[in-house]
C-alpha cells in the first residue's frame, strides 16, 4: 500500500497525504521513506512552487511507528539512517506547509516543525511523548520545540509528555494559524497558492536565509540577508514584478 499520497489539486501546489489511518499516520520506515522520496522528487520539480503535507482528520502522525521500533537495538535503528529521510524534508527549498488535523505527536509533532508554517484545525494535538516510552525525541524535537515556544513550556511538554491544543499553540508561537477542523487543508492549499504566484527564486532565498541565519550570529545572518537581496536583484522575476508594479499590471513569474 502506498503510504505517502501526491495529489495535484492547483498549479504549483503540491499535497502530500500521510496515508496509514489505520495506524493514525504512524511514520513506518516505508512511509519515511516514501516521504523522502517524494521531497527529493519535489525539490527538483520545476512545477512545484509550494508543498503541503497532511494526515487525516484524526491523525496528522502518531509519532515513529512504535510496534516497528519496539525490539530494535541501537545499531538498528542507526542502520535506518533516517537522518537523511528527515535531511530531505528539512533542506527543500520550497515552502513546506503543514496541515495538522488531530494528533501530531512525537516524530508527528516534529514532522509538523519541519513545516515552515503550521495550520492546525481546532482539535489538533501536539505532543512530545517519547520519554513516556522510555526515549527521547530524535528528528529535533528537544530543539525545534523549545526555540519555538521557548525553554519553560517545551520541557514542561518534553518532561511530561503532556500535549498542547491548537489554541495553546498559537499562542505559544507553535502554530501560525487555527481553523475550523474541515478548513485545514482548504486553508492550507490557500498559503500554499499565495506563495506559488510568488517568484520562486525570492521564495526560496527568503527561506534559506530566514533558517540558516536563526543559527548564525546576527551578524554573519546579516550579511547573508544582504547578500542574498543583492543576488535578487540579477533575477529575471525582479525585472518583471517592479515593471509590473509600474506599469499597474499582474506579473506572472518566470522562475528566472
Ligand atoms: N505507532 C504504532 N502504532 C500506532 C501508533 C504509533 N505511534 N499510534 C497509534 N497506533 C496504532 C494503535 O496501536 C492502534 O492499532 P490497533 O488498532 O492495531 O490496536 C491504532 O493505531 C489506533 O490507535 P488507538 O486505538 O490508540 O487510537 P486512539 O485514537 O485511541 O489514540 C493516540 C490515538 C493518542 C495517538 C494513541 O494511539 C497514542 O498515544 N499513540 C502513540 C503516540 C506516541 O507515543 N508517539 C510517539 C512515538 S515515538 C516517536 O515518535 C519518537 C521517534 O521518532 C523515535
Amino acid at each position: 500500500m502506498t503510504t505517502v499520497l501526491l495529489e495535484r489539486k492547483m498549479p504549483h501546489v503540491a499535497l502530500l497525504r500521510l496515508n496509514r489511518p489505520e495506524a493514525r499516520n504512524a511514520l513506518s520506515p516505508e512511509l519515511r521513506l516514501e516521504l523522502r522520496e517524494h521531497f527529493l522528487s519535489l525539490s527538483c520539480d520545476d512545477t512545484c512552487r509550494a508543498i503541503v503535507i497532511t494526515g487525516d482528520m484524526r491523525a496528522f502522525a502518531a509519532g515513529a511507528d512504535i510496534k516497528a521500533m519496539a525490539d530494535m537495538t541501537p545499531a538498528q535503528m542507526m542502520a535506518q539512517g533516517d537522518e537523511q529521510n528527515w535531511a530531505a524534508i528539512s533542506q527543500c527549498l520550497k515552502p513546506v506547509i503543514a496541515a495538522v488535523n488531530g494528533y501530531a505527536l512525537g516524530g508527528g509533532c516534529e514532522l509538523a516543525m519541519h513545516g515552515d508554517i503550521i495550520v492546525a484545525g481546532e482539535s489538533a494535538k501536539f505532543g512530545q511523548p517519547e520519554v513516556r516510552l522510555g526515549i527521547m525525541p530524535g528528528a529535533g524535537g528537544t530543539q525545534r520545540l523549545t526555540r519555538s515556544i521557548g525553554k519553560y513550556r517545551a520541557m514542561k511538554m518534553l518532561l511530561t509528555g503532556s500535549t498542547m491544543s491548537a489554541t495553546e499553540a498559537h499562542a505559544a508561537g507553535l502554530v501560525s494559524e487555527v481553523v475550523p477542523d474541515d478548513e485545514v487543508v482548504d486553508a492550507a492549499l490557500a498559503i500554499a497558492s499565495r506563495i506559488a504566484a510568488m517568484p520562486p527564486l525570492a521564495v526560496a532565498e527568503i527561506k534559506r536565509v530566514a533558517l540558516s541565519g536563526m543559527d548564525l550570529p546576527l551578524d554573519a545572518a546579516l550579511m547573508l540577508e544582504r547578500r542574498a537581496a543583492y543576488l535578487l536583484f540579477g533575477t529575471e522575476d525582479k525585472t518583471i514584478a517592479m515593471r509590473a508594479f509600474v506599469e499597474k499590471k499582474t506579473p506572472t513569474f518566470s522562475g528566472r
